[in-house]
């Protein structure tokens, strides 16, 4: 039975009264709205968990948030956020909770799955993470010749591999002892060779980060490093010494050589993209400590509460949310662009594009309707101001219509000169241009002043004139600190959940990359050259020549 809260939001008059609404405003300018509005930018920016949000350049009145509250009140967003705070089973595909905010939860609310509170296994893997990397990091735990650790490897891919590395790159101001963090998730031996190169067995702890245990990339990695473990001086008794696993599937880690004391647990309960904040943040904590990493925890909790509490009129995750179902929908925006002003932010956008493309890369609801709207858009972006050199044209002249997220620290970790003016000065003056444009008018005038003339003026004018009136948000926080990135992190996770509410869309499971892995072994046969394993017909003519290609290659090495 479809629950009315998630038939297809189209046949809502909620949804009619946006249609109408945009309608009314779509072809007001932005740059007038700010003449004719002084307040406009302090009556659009709101502050939660240490982040600001000036989201006054979009194309807003002040009827169009509550015409989408209205929207997500009709969704029943307020009893969709409690049932994921208390743990109902909302990813229904799978039958399992979400409970990604039981990882941060510092309040003394238990938290049930099956009837029982998980918070005391919480702490309890707090604890042994805590421990474990004190004894790393003063060096009580030692290489197999009695050397302390001076680089882990951290094995993983998806969620195993993306926040992790988002957060040890965010908060590299925050590495204390000299522990080396290294990334390895690709089925490449290019990655492969390229992160061991250099590294001593004796002084190297791995880590495999597996939800699963059955992630092919992963495996495939953890058995490499294992090998060349072995090859370069360890010994089979060293492993527990020097391999640690994070998992959800205790027997299959075992099976692979792992001691049981050297596993720390996942949940079902945690979704891949979603599980930074459990051990498979060991890595980050290896490297920043466990009080930057309970700083982390503390951030993302306070985002929490905040998108729990507040009324949506003051709730960031709900706003953001709101205004990107309202550039799909409505302006038929199909990216979104994340761009951080900030170097050690630059990873931000990957981790984002798994986190919002997984969850609401989705085409049909939760039902199993077909959706007769979008839903998740694409997500892209980089570091600021690289990207002035690379994607902005798109941005202010390309007829693509994407919505962007500024993220700007306003002091740096590294002062130099007048460095940090200046790249606050690019943020603010790209977010201003996209806002306001250059008018033909202008950039006719801007010609003539300049000595152009016809038949000139009107063959460059046209080439030189900037639309404007495209919307961006600022997010802007006083320092990446790690309360701040976690906070960061967290926005964003309630933001995606916003929005695969309104859609009526399942944000935490994901069956469309199963079939890739299917594909993928019939296909890896046929390139190993299997008896039988390309046999007539059994691949398309493009496959079956690429195989072909890669076949012929081979016999030519
Ligand atoms: O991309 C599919 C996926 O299951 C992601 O959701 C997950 O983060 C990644 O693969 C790795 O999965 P695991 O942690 O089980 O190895």
């Amino acid at each position: 039975m479809d629950n009315p809260a998630l038939s297809l939001f189209t046949s809502l008059p909620e949804y009619e009264a946006l249609k109408k609404h945009f309608k009314d405003i779509s072809s007001l300018k932005m740059r007038d709205q700010f003449k004719d509005d002084p307040q406009r930018f302090s009556r659009f920016t709101l502050t939660a968990a240490d982040l600001n949000l000036d989201y006054s350049k979009n194309r807003i009145t002040t009827d169009t948030l509550p015409l989408l509250f209205d929207l997500a009140r009709a969704r029943d967003l307020p009893s969709s956020i409690t049932a994921m705070f208390q743990g109902e089973l909302i990813n229904r595909s799978e039958q399992r909770p979400a409970l990604h905010t039981a990882l941060r939860n510092f309040s003394d609310e238990p938290v049930l799955v099956d009837g029982v509170d998980v918070m005391p296994e919480v702490r309890s893997t707090l604890t042994r993470m805590k421990e474990f990397c004190w004894r790393i990091r003063n060096q009580h735990w030692r290489g197999f010749s009695n050397k302390p650790f001076t680089d882990v490897v951290s094995i993983g891919i998806g969620g195993s591999f993306l926040g992790p590395k988002l957060a040890s790159q965010a908060l590299k101001p925050y590495w204390g002892k000299k522990i080396d963090c290294h990334y390895l998730a690709n089925i490449d031996g290019s990655n492969l060779t390229e992160v061991l190169q250099g590294l001593n067995p004796e002084t190297t702890l791995f880590i495999i980060q597996s939800k699963s245990f059955g992630t092919q990339e992963t495996l495939k990695n953890a058995t490499e490093c294992r090998q060349w473990f072995l090859d370069n001086g360890g010994e089979e008794k060293d492993l527990p010494r020097h391999f640690t696993a994070v998992t959800a599937n205790v027997a299959k880690a075992k099976k692979f050589g792992i001691n049981e004391e050297n596993i720390f647990p996942m949940w079902d309960w945690v979704g891949g993209r979603y599980s930074l904040w459990s051990a498979i943040g060991l890595p980050l904590m290896l490297t920043i400590g466990h009080e930057n990493f309970r700083q982390l925890l503390q951030g993302a909790f306070e985002m929490d509460c905040h998108f729990k509490t507040s009324p949506f009129e003051q709730n960031m995750p709900v706003i953001m949310g709101l205004l990107g179902v309202w550039y799909v929908n409505f302006f038929d925006a199909q990216s979104h662009a994340i761009l951080p002003y900030d170097h050690y932010l630059r990873g931000l956008p990957a981790h984002i594009q798994q986190l919002d493309m997984e969850s609401n890369g989705k085409s049909v609801n939760i039902n199993g309707n077909k959706l007769d709207y979008q839903a998740g858009p694409i997500i892209w972006g980089g570091v600021g101001s690289n990207g002035q050199h690379a994607y902005h044209q798109l941005l202010h002249q390309g007829t693509q219509f994407a919505p962007c997220d500024f993220i700007l620290p306003l002091m740096t970790h590294n002062p130099v000169d007048h460095f940090h003016e200046l790249l606050v000065s690019n943020c603010l003056s790209q977010s201003q241009a996209l806002m306001q444009g250059k008018s033909l008018q202008e950039a006719e005038s801007e010609l003539k002043e300049a000595g152009f003339s016809e038949p000139d003026l009107s063959v460059l004018a046209p080439q030189k004139e900037i639309p404007g009136n495209r919307p961006s948000n600022t997010l802007f926080f006083d320092k990446a600190t790690p309360k701040v990135v976690g906070a960061l992190i967290a926005l964003y996770e309630h933001k995606v959940f916003v929005q695969g509410q309104i859609w009526g869309v399942n944000s935490f499971d994901q069956w469309g990359v199963e079939l890739g892995k299917q594909l993928g072994d019939q296909v890896h046969n046929a390139l190993l050259d299997e008896p039988g394993a390309a046999a007539d017909g059994m691949f398309d003519a493009s496959t079956a020549g690429l195989i072909d290609a890669f076949r012929s290659m081979k016999n030519k090495l």
